[in-house]
This record gives structure tokens, sequence and C-alpha cells, in this order.
């Protein structure tokens, strides 16, 4: 059985594929995962699986929590995390690529410089194919763990007042979240300078699915009465040049003085990398919980995984 019922066999690529109900239940596997870690119990549900990682753009979290997620669930990971190794050097095309590697295992994970990727690889591919970033897209997975991460840490998902901050034009981890936060009935303060205001195509997707309060502001202090607070950083490599980067570097910035003056029950993260949206100063604070969001990354993607590809959760 598919645990949760999902209809997740052809894969995730983007996080509107899912209903609150979906989300829920992948909300509810990855607390059992999480829970069979710390117990040390087995979870070899995927033992006899293979998961392949192609990553044609860059990634630390990603790419070693969806690996660190099969391998804990006993299968196997081939792949790549530098395409230059990879056939595409020769000019082969990602359906190709897709093609055969789907004929070499179970499931893809896929992150791409290009949006919509995801969606044109799972034409070509025989198998599941997760989207783990396209380009300005989406990152449906991510969304999942943020979405965890809030539940954990807050107890609750709806009803919650979230700023989201930084380069929301470019910022994929958004576009997701920002979905599935308006389906939870959340009011969503989206502060960017202008020119990286979230897209209009995401903003009338919110209003066409949901009635949930979405409001746009410049400025960092109107962050301050929330009750969580998600950074994010200027995508350096989508600004069209150096210059235009170094306009917005620096922009926003979170540091203990910031964090004193905000509500003192909020939670602060961060899908990370950071560099330099919050200062180290404030990792110690009991507010500050984007590592654990990381480590999230890793039940959370166990869930999805056996979800997807596994015969049976087996997990009580
Ligand atoms: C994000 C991404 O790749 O979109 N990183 C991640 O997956 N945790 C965020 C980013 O790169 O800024």
């Amino acid at each position: 059985m598919n645990p949760g019922g999902l209809p997740l066999r052809r894969g995730l690529i983007s996080i509107k594929d899912l209903t609150k109900e979906q989300i829920e239940a992948v909300l509810s596997e990855s607390a059992k995962m999480l829970n069979a870690c710390q117990c040390g119990a087995d979870v070899n549900y995927l033992d006899n699986k293979i998961m392949a990682t192609l990553f044609f753009e860059p990634s630390t979290r990603t790419r070693l929590s969806f690996e660190s997620a099969m391998q804990r669930l006993g299968g196997g990971v081939i792949g790549f995390a530098d395409p230059s190794s990879s056939s595409s050097m020769k000019g082969e095309s990602l359906a190709d690529t897709v093609r055969i590697v789907s004929s070499y295992s179970d499931i893809i994970v896929l992150r791409h410089p290009m949006e919509g990727a995801a969606s044109e690889a799972s034409a070509s591919s025989l198998v599941p194919v997760i989207n783990a970033g396209d380009g300005t897209g989406e990152h449906p997975t991510q969304a999942l763990l943020d979405l965890f991460t809030i539940k954990m840490e807050k107890g609750r998902l709806g009803k919650l007042k979230v700023a989201v901050v930084g380069d929301l034009k470019n910022g994929r981890t958004v576009h997701s979240l920002a979905y599935a936060l308006a389906l939870f009935g959340n009011q969503i303060l989206f502060i960017a300078p202008k020119k990286l205001q979230v897209p209009d195509e995401v903003l009338s997707g919110l209003s066409r699915r949901y009635s949930g309060m979405v409001e746009k502001s410049e400025s960092l202090e109107s962050a301050l009465d929330a009750d969580v607070i998600y950074m994010t950083r200027m995508q350096k490599e989508r600004f069209a040049s150096p210059d235009e980067y170094g306009l917005f570097a620096n922009y926003y910035s979170i540091n203990r003085k910031f964090l004193s003056r905000a509500n003192d029950e909020v939670i602060l993260m961060h899908p990370l990398p950071r560099v330099g949206e919050i200062s180290p100063e404030v990792d110690g604070m009991k507010n500050s919980v984007y590592f654990k969001q990381a480590a999230y990354g890793v039940p959370v993607r166990m869930a999805i995984l056996n979800m997807i590809i596994g015969q049976q959760s087996g997990i009580v």
C-alpha cells in the first residue's frame, strides 16, 4: 500500500499538486520517520530500491539530505552533483539523460537551472521524478520540510502571521511555501525591495485559489509582530550582473538587537545557505530554528520517498 494513499506515483513536481489532506499525510509520515530514527527503529523500507540524484545546480542540504534519507531507508544511491562529469557536457538533452537514468533507478531527484525542467523530465522518465529545485520555479520538498518545522515549533500550521523576507522574485523556496501557507489559512507578509517582490503569477495564483490575507512591504520592521520570520538570501546567480546584485546584497539582516524587539515567541527560519541575512550572533537564541529546519530535511524526505516508491510504511 502507498502510505497515506497519496497519488504521488508520478513523483512530486509542484506543491500545487498536493491537497491540504495530502500535505497533512506527508507531515504525519515525517513525524513517524523522525520518531523511528530517534528510536533507532528498523526502517529498511526501500532496501531493494535505487534513487538517482541528478544535480545540475549546486546543492548541499537538498542532495545530501535526500541521499541520507534514502540510505536510512536501506536504499541505494547513484547520480552526480556536478553536471560537468555527465554527458550533458557532450550535448545530451535533459530528456535523454532522464530517459536513460530512469532505466537504472526507481526514482529520480532532479535539480536544474531551468524553470519547468522537472515537469519536462517527468514526461520522459520511466520512474517518478522529484523536483529538487527548477530555476526560479519551485522547490516543493523544501516547502514540506518548512511546514514540518513550523508545525513542530509552533504546534500548529494555521492562523499564523508569516513574514517571508528577501529575494522573493527569484527564490523558489518562497514560491512553493507561499501556496502551502495560504492553503493552511495563514497570513503572509512578503517583505522585499520593490524590484524583487514576489512575482505577479504567484500572487494571482494565491488569490485565485485562496482567500487568505496577503500583504507586501519593503520594511523589515513590519515583521516585528510576526509568528514566523522566513529569511532568504539574494539569489546572486540569478541577477543580470554583479553590479545589480551589489545593489541588493546585505539589504536585510537580522541581528540580536532586531530579534530582541521582535515577538518573543517568533521563530526565525531560513532554507539556507545564508550569506549575511542572519547574523551568527543569534544562532544560540531560542527563536533561531534554521539548523533544526535543515535537519528535518531527512525525516521529511524519508517520508516523501517512502510515500512515492515504498510498498508499505510499516511504521505504527
Ligand atoms: C535553497 C534553494 O536551492 O533554492 N536551498 C535549499 O535547497 N535549502 C535556497 C537558496 O539557495 O537560497
